[in-house]
């Protein structure tokens, strides 16, 4: 792994307020130094990075990997393939595999093919209820101890409130927060926050969609209640009325919604409830995307578009805000690493630029090919993608 100096960037690390124009050492896998006009040492590859923005490595806190079970989807190679070519140095995957992520044999299991196969760092979310059937508590401290870095039973909303409340309390000594799906999502996510209220447990509602779960997010905000939430970049773009054009394509849970309330997510966004931009990446193959609505699969891939798409729905988003969403909220709601660009740290680099391109899907290494996004002109892109000091991911026109 080479040593790297990269020149003349702008650097927007929200952990440290910076935003300025700067040099960034990396060496040993660490970020070495940032300074203004750095001496290369002779071992080190100059990188011209001019004209670029250098961020802490983006964090997709919602992905599904696919692995194990199903592997004809998405498997842990390709989907941090995609994740790379999209920006990400880490993800959190979701745990409605084959078997779910429930049990720490699985888990562990799942980290043997990560340390062997992932391009980016992976972080488990586990199972609420053993087989996210909504019944039985899974061992929060044993997932814990195997890597989980939160509980979820994404793809199902835990339906029965006393369950969930007990799966609170039992996890509330542990760091990991409960990031709960919720369906329907207005009565759900009301109740959701009552729970974080009441048994104190941290808690994360995943892909808010509508203005009004969005208001009783805030309301319970505002008197102090720790919920935080996320949002996907289609649900800040599209309405309902894609589903009469791209038919199954279009096929997500939580649904499109309407132009209302879209605009209560941009809202969100810019006023600071909403805390983290995740791409809810949902691989299907070719044939479960196309033919009936009703039996398609619900979502599509994320983690190429995502960085491109949330920067065509939020144009003025501040730079230092657009980072904040993307990685060092994620890092601090997982309470993972990254997220900052301290001196000392991981590398974990994520380099764009403002250069529009249009989505191609065939181009993803994503085995997942369909996305409402697809045609679609992008103002932002990816250039490079670093994970502790080893490049993963290089636009292949980027001359530096
Ligand atoms: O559209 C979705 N697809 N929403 C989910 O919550 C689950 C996901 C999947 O696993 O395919």
């Amino acid at each position: 792994m080479k040593p790297l100096l990269l020149k003349g960037g702008r650097i927007v690390d929200p952990a440290t307020s910076l935003d300025s124009l700067r040099d960034l050492r990396v060496r040993d896998g660490r970020i070495a130094e940032i300074g203004e006009h750095l001496d290369a040492a002779a071992d080190e590859e100059i990188v011209d990075a001019r004209g670029t923005v250098i961020a802490p490595g983006f964090i997709d806190m919602h992905v599904h990997l696919r692995e194990p079970g199903f592997e004809e989807k998405e498997t842990i190679a390709t989907g941090t393939l995609a994740a790379v070519n999209g920006g990400f140095t880490a993800v959190a995957c979701m745990p409605n595999t084959n078997p779910a992520l429930d049990d720490p044999t699985v888990l562990s299991a799942l980290m043997q093919t990560v340390q062997r196969e992932a391009r980016c760092r992976v972080y488990p979310i586990a199972a609420i209820t053993r087989g996210r059937e909504g019944r039985e508590p899974c061992d929060y401290a044993e997932l814990t101890a195997a890597g989980a870095v939160a509980f979820s039973d994404d793809g199902d909303s835990v339906e029965d409130a006393d369950v969930l409340r007990d799966a609170a309390l039992r996890a509330r000594p542990l760091d990991a927060p409960i990031v709960d799906h919720c369906l329907p999502e207005e009565t759900l996510v009301a109740r959701d926050v009552k729970l974080c209220a009441e048994t104190g447990k941290r808690w994360h509602i995943a892909h808010v969609s509508t203005a009004a779960a969005l208001e009783s997010i805030a309301a319970a905000r505002s008197r102090g209640v720790a919920v935080t939430c996320e949002v996907t970049p289609h649900h800040l773009t599209f309405t309902g009325a894609l589903v009469k054009e791209a038919g199954a394509a279009a096929k997500v849970n939580p649904p499109l919604r309407t132009q209302s309330d879209v605009d209560a997510l941009r809202r969100g966004v810019r006023d600071g409830t909403i805390d983290a931009f995740a791409s809810d990446h949902a691989p299907h193959t070719e044939q479960e995307k196309s033919g009936d609505f009703e039996r398609a699969a619900p979502g599509f891939s994320g983690l190429e578009v995502a960085v491109g798409a949330y920067a065509a729905a939020l144009a003025d988003l501040p730079l230092l805000r657009f980072v904040a969403l993307l990685s060092t909220n994620p890092a601090r709601i997982l309470k993972i690493r990254g997220g900052t660009l301290a001196p000392k740290e991981a590398a974990d680099i994520t380099i764009f630029a403002d250069r529009p391109w249009r989505v191609d899907p065939a181009a993803f290494a994503s085995k997942g090919k369909c996305t409402p996004f697809a045609g679609r002109r992008l103002p932002r892109r990816i250039l490079a993608t670093i994970v502790g000091g080893a490049v993963r991911y290089r636009a292949p026109d980027w001359e530096a």
